[in-house]
């Protein structure tokens, strides 16, 4: 299925947040509405959706620090899932990110997402041997995780926004 990729606009902001409920991405401890201020805020041309016809059926956070390059809160509407949309929104980020002189995507997705790794690593991606440290500079709710469970996940959320 061919979609459209276009920035994120304000008006997506409703359809967006059922999406990121409906995929699995919310958390308890992230406010999903502040998520998306923060980056609209921040490079909002890499703030990505995915449109078919007149509904959002994906959404990608794409950043850049000037050494790597990052993708949070990709996400495709269960039911159209496994069509080739996630692969069109992840080459969209290569070439936005390759445009910009990234060398290199790092990403995070949760060890307990077997099929977010399975499916990062059919479009060529890799696991590192590398430890992710987090350190919470700003809460959003006080359901925040504590450091411990921060690092070991007992959720079954299938991605990273949280960390
Ligand atoms: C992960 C996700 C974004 C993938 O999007 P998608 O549109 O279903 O993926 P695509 O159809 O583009 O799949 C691309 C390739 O990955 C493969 N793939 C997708 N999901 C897979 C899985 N669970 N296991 C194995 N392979 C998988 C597809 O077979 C396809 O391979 P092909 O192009 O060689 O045939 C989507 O399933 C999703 O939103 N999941 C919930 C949220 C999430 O986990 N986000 C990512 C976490 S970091």
């Amino acid at each position: 299925m061919i979609i459209e990729i276009r920035q994120f606009e304000p008006s997506d902001e409703p359809g967006v947040v059922v999406l990121w409920q409906e995929s699995g991405l919310t958390v308890p401890w992230n406010d999903p509405h502040r998520d998306i201020q923060r980056k609209f805020s921040v490079q909002p041309d890499l703030f990505l959706v995915g449109v078919h016809g007149t509904r959002i059926v994906a959404s990608m956070m794409v950043g850049y620090d000037g050494h790597r390059g990052s993708i949070f809160y990709l996400a495709v509407v269960p039911d159209l899932q496994r069509k080739g949309i996630g692969r069109q929104m992840v080459e969209e980020a290569e070439k936005r990110l390759k445009a910009l002189g990234c060398p290199k995507l790092n990403l995070l997705v949760r060890s307990s997402n077997q099929s977010g790794i399975a499916f990062y690593e059919r479009l060529g991606f890799s696991v590192d041997d590398v430890v992710n440290l987090g350190k919470r500079l700003e809460k959003d709710k006080a359901g925040s995780p504590t450091p411990h469970n921060h690092s070991q996940p007992t959720g079954s959320h299938p991605s990273a926004p949280g960390m």
